[in-house]
């Protein structure tokens, strides 16, 4: 094998195998086409949105689908409609997306992060019971990566001390737990549109329910409080036109998705499973190679469940190698080395969410900051969250966000593998160069 591309050598990964995501086909053309052609762009009862509404219910298995214009929106709203509001504590994982906190702040409730099992990246249901306090009301469980989280575990938890449980399924159209899909399994769940989702349309995201009360309040919440009028009295003459006088019940806000979105969500869904497939597929390859190579630990998938791999993680072991080196330091040669060599690879975020600076602020309180629950009743410490510490040191995401896993040929998976191969068997020259240079 020739040099490392970081020291001049040939990269393994030629230019051009790579496909941008997101894919967008004729079809999904024609369907934001004909929604322009209609001259519909927006309203509850528009006939995109009821469509995505319904076809998404039944390939999720719920009775209820709210579609929004954000899975931010989709959460806030889960959290609004339980009542969950000042000074109320919502448990979430300490390995999400920050629009899972900051959904529980739009409520003025407070965040309380729990650590991950650092097989499944997922919220550790061991770890959940010791937060709750007399202030609990609910649990956020993140899906994260597309992997579910433990649902069983999590549910018995809540079920023993009377919390709501809402799925934060952002990350993992399709995935199933136990034969069942996720955005099903607790009170509530919600998932994101957002461009870089495995289903996407832009900007979006659904809002999920068995519960026709909680159904009802979150179109309140994603309507400026209105109680809506019925979908009958919705007609194609008049779609900007309802006779009846605004019924303001509670705060809300604007979340509706507009037709267009909608249009391209419902044409993506159509491809949803095939997406998923070819990720799945992707991943398994890599992994297989991986799995020989000390030093690299792919992805870990119990059997009870399915990951849809919206992204695909590899932890690294540089102590499995006999290398005495700081893991972040690790990980970011390792990094420049796969990127030289052509493989897309990121971090996709470096500390645990309560290192944030918006929750180190929060110390002390009273200090400007918004959020009148806080006041200086909560310290965040980054050392509570030693398992999504050293995961978020000691590993990197294959596939970067513009070319994810879920959305690349097959083939290659073999060059990838390569890739890893090469760096493995010459991570002498790494080390010593890449130290070198940080001297
Ligand atoms: C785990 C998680 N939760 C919530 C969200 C928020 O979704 P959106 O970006 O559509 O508002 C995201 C989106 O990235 C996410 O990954």
């Amino acid at each position: 094998m020739s040099k490392l591309a970081i020291h001049s050598g040939v990269p393994v990964v030629p230019k051009g195998l790579h496909r941008r995501w997101p894919i967008i086909s004729q079809e999904d053309k024609e369907a934001v086409l004909r929604v322009l052609d209609r001259g519909i762009l927006a309203g509850p009862h528009a006939p995109e949105v009821r469509a995505l509404e319904e076809e998404f219910a039944h390939y999720v298995g719920v009775r209820h689908c709210l579609a929004t214009n954000s899975g931010t929106a989709a959460l806030h709203m889960a959290i609004a409609a339980d009542g969950v509001g000042p000074g109320d504590e919502v448990i979430t994982s300490a390995f999400t997306y920050i629009a899972t906190p900051l959904a529980i702040l739009h409520q003025n409730a407070i965040p309380v992060f729990v650590d991950i099992d650092p097989r499944t990246f997922n919220l550790d249901p061991a770890k959940v019971e010791e937060r709750i306090t007399e202030r609990t009301r609910a649990i956020v469980a993140v899906h994260i990566h597309g992997l579910p989280a433990d649902m069983v575990e999590i549910q018995a938890v809540a079920s023993k001390h009377g919390l709501l449980l809402i799925e934060d399924a952002a990350q993992a159209h399709g995935a199933e737990y136990r034969g069942q899909k996720v955005g099903s399994l607790g009170d509530m769940g919600v998932f994101s549109l957002n461009v870089t989702k495995n289903l996407p349309c832009g900007e979006g995201g659904l809002f999920m329910t068995n519960s026709d009360a909680y159904r009802e309040r979150a179109a309140m919440v994603r309507f400026d409080g209105e109680v809506g009028s019925s979908p009958e009295g919705w007609t194609l003459e008049h779609p900007l036109d309802d006779e009846k006088e605004p019924v303001v019940q509670t705060v809300g806000w604007m979340y509706l998705m507009s037709e267009p979105s909608a249009a391209l969500a419902r044409s993506q869904l159509k491809r949803l499973e095939e997406v998923n497939a070819r990720g799945c597929q992707n991943a398994q390859v890599l992994s297989e190679h991986l799995s020989k190579l000390p030093g690299v630990k792919p992805p870990f998938v119990p059997p009870d469940r399915t990951h849809i791999f919206h992204k695909y993680r590899v932890t690294l072991h540089p102590e499995a190698l006999g290398l005495e080196i700081e893991p972040a330091v690790f990980r970011d040669l390792i990094l420049q080395a796969l990127r030289a060599e052509g493989v897309e690879a990121v971090l996709w975020q470096t500390v645990p969410l309560p290192g944030q600076p918006l929750f180190q602020r929060l110390e002390g309180y009273g200090k400007g900051c918004p959020w009148s629950c806080f006041k200086g009743e909560r310290v965040y410490r980054v050392e509570e969250y030693p398992e999504t510490k050293r995961l978020l040191d000691a590993s990197i995401v294959i596939g970067s966000q513009s070319y994810p896993l879920f959305a690349q040929p097959l083939e290659l998976m073999d060059r990838y593998a390569e890739a890893f191969q090469k760096i493995f068997s010459r991570i002498g020259d790494l080390l010593s160069v890449g130290r070198g240079r940080m001297q």
